[in-house]
């Protein structure tokens, strides 16, 4: 394993280089779905920053950007499907073009509870972009129009994912060593 890896990864599941690759390609689809038309980005907070960051500064159209955060309810590790608006939206949407941008789907609970609450808002199209989305957990079906990666279905940190607010700044995602959860196993 590379020295640059933190002590704490046991694995890197994909690495920098290969997230960036990945990012060029949805910001090419997003950038042709939406030509001629303004598009708002509304990134969930904290998880997607990372990424809305560099996919936005890859999308060759006029963008504006919102964020909502969320908890979710339940251990630090699994999501409950009941979710708490931390931070609505600064702007109403109505008539507007809406890319929610997500870090990682599970569950899927958070995004469908956002997709219902944002739908109500009357956008003229609300569609999902996600970096990364877990093979076989999604416990409602789930239209995701943008997807960046399937990956198997265990804990990752890393590219704007965290264990206990930790780790969000890794360039790449990782699967954590068991040392580093200490008591507070996944
Ligand atoms: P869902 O509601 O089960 O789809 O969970 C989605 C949210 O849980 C994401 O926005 C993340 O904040 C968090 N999450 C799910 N899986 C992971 C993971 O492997 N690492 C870190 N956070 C995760
Ligand atoms: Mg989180």
């Amino acid at each position: 394993m590379s020295p640059e890896v933190h002590d704490d990864i046991a694995e890197v599941l994909i690495t920098a280089e290969e997230i960036q690759d990945k990012i060029r390609e949805l910001a090419k689809q997003v950038t042709e779905e939406y030509r001629g038309k303004d598009v708002l980005l509304v990134g969930v907070l904290k998880g997607a920053f990372v990424f809305m960051s560099d996919l936005a500064r890859e999308i060759q159209l006029p963008i504006e950007f919102d964020f909502m955060a969320v908890s979710s309810y339940g251990s630090s590790t699994k999501s409950s499907g009941v979710v708490r608006i931390l931070k609505d939206l600064d702007y109403e949407i109505t008539g507007r073009h809406v890319l929610l941008v997500e870090d990682i789907i599970d569950s899927g609970l958070t995004i469908s509870y956002l997709l219902r609450y944002l739908e109500a808002r009357g956008p003229a199209s609300l569609e999902i972009c996600s970096l990364f989305w877990k093979k076989g957990e999604q416990a409602v079906p789930l239209d995701v129009r943008f997807p960046g990666f399937e990956i198997p279905s265990v804990f990752v940190v890393g590219y704007g994912l965290d264990f206990a607010e930790r780790y969000r700044n890794l360039p790449y995602i990782g699967v954590l060593k068991p040392s580093a959860y200490g008591s507070e196993a996944p």
